[in-house]
């Protein structure tokens, strides 16, 4: 019975689907194909993945520099010698990862047509955040076919070693975000061991960090084994993201669609927030998104506005979603202050200024706040080094108090809306409760 209704069925859809009589398409000729629509819709996008902060470009403008450095301290394994570790600091958003993806794209061209050994393996640590997961991203890049889960940290190593010396290949491990991986001394420390160990080919490592002071928590031992070249990338002025910006609109965007204010306003806005061209792409593509959804034929400095605030708050979750549970921890402690109503009402140039906090305030919210969170506590040592680093990142801001404000005590103010910092925080200290 059920095969025959099925059978029925069938047969009702077959006619359904192939009957050419107009009068019957009529009633539902009207209704356009979804997709079809979406396709007919206007849009000012050419290709919008060029314009996404994921995309690599060809050029790298005001990377010249950087991009020759790099290549000079890898271009010793032309010759079979081993280059000395690179590490590459700057703020997010200032090219690094672009940069060195470039250079290693151009290398395993090289390699492929000089017939080479290298290998060349990218491991972001945030989601590679141990010595073992690093390890074993790299061992799978080297080794494809092969699986290597389940199997020790030492083995794997020893695989590494193994793979090098056989092949006598140079291996170039990218660790980005280096400051992730939790057991980062004993990763540094045997990466270097190993390269002292593989006879004819070499163990390169490029640490890339956004956090200025990453090299201050490694162990002295391990500082010492390093033999590292150090690059800093400076963050981009506005006019550099203008030039920037120019160049990758005119291959995301159709022709005659952005104006020159648009791209002025994001490149300004980028700028005075961190020199991050991450933002300044984000804030283009949002606009972009923005223009479509008013079916606006051109791209204009209101709709970079009205990106503003989404694109704003994208990048501080994404921000905060990384820090470790105790600098969260400060970062609440200061937003909490700074959103209670008249608190640090301060002159700290000439004007009176709201939320402008002291150091040791801070500390003791934040000593409340751990015990409500967690037992416990970092010491007032590491609170110095976590508010540095929330400098760094631009969330907060900190000035030395001028003379007469209590000794020598720093000034702290938030960088951004607090209210909007605080529901951000509890999101995640919630999250790591439950
Ligand atoms: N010089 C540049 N020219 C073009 N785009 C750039 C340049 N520097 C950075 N970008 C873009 O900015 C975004 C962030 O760059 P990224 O390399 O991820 O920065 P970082 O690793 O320093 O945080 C990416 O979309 C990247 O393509
Ligand atoms: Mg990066």
């Amino acid at each position: 019975m059920e095969l025959y209704i099925r059978k029925a069925y069938y047969h009702y859809f077959y006619l359904f689907a192939t009957k050419k009589d107009t009068t019957f398409r009529a009633g539902w000729g009207n209704l356009e194909n979804i997709f079809e629509k979406q396709l007919l819709r206007n849009t000012v996008f050419l290709n919008k993945d060029i314009i996404s902060p994921h995309h690599i470009p060809e050029k790298l403008p005001f990377r010249e520099k950087q991009i020759e450095d790099i290549t000079n301290g890898l271009s010793a394994l032309i010759n079979n010698s081993k280059p000395n570790n690179l590490f590459i600091y700057g703020k997010t958003g200032t090219g690094k990862t672009s940069t060195v993806k470039h250079v290693l794209d151009q290398l395993s061209a090289f390699v492929a047509k000089n017939n080479k050994s290298a290998f060349s393996c990218y491991v972001n640590c945030r989601s590679h955040s141990s010595k073992y997961k690093v390890l074993l991203k790299s061992i799978r890049a080297f080794y494809p076919e092969k699986d290597f889960l389940g199997y020790s940290a030492s083995f794997v190593y020893e695989k590494l070693l193994e793979f090098a010396n056989d092949k006598q290949a140079h291996l170039i491990l990218v660790l980005d975000e280096i400051d992730k991986v939790k057991d980062i001394d004993d990763l540094v420390y045997s990466l270097s061991r190993g390269n002292d160990e593989v006879q004819k080919g070499s163990i390169t490592m490029i640490g890339i960090s956004n956090n200025l002071m990453f090299k201050e928590k490694l162990d002295p031992r391990t500082k010492s084994s390093l033999c590292e070249i150090e690059l800093v990338f400076n963050p981009y002025n506005a006019n550099e993201l203008r030039e920037i910006l120019n160049e990758r609109s005119a291959a995301a965007f159709k022709p005659n669609v952005v104006t020159d204010p648009a791209v002025s306003l994001a490149a300004a806005i980028a700028a005075q927030e961190s020199g991050d061209a991450r933002t300044a792409v984000m804030l283009m593509q949002r606009a972009g998104e923005i223009a479509d959804s008013e079916s606006a034929n051109t791209l204009t400095d209101i709709h970079v506005e009205k990106a503003k605030a989404s694109v704003e708050e994208e990048i501080i979750l994404s921000m905060i979603s990384t820090l470790p549970q105790q600098q969260q921890l400060v970062l609440y402690a200061i937003a909490q202050l700074a959103s209670q109503k008249d608190r640090g009402l301060r002159k700290v140039t000439g004007e009176i200024e709201k939320g402008v906090l002291y150091s040791g305030e801070i500390f003791e919210t934040y000593l409340e706040l751990a015990k409500k969170f967690d037992e416990r506590t970092i010491t007032s040592r590491w609170y110095r080094q976590y508010i540095n680093e929330l400098e760094m990142y631009g969330l907060i801001l900190v000035t030395a108090s001028g003379k007469g404000i209590k000794g020598q005590t720093r000034l702290i103010k938030l960088g951004f809306d607090a209210n909007k910092i605080k529901v951000a925080l509890e999101k995640e200290l919630f999250k790591q409760m439950s």
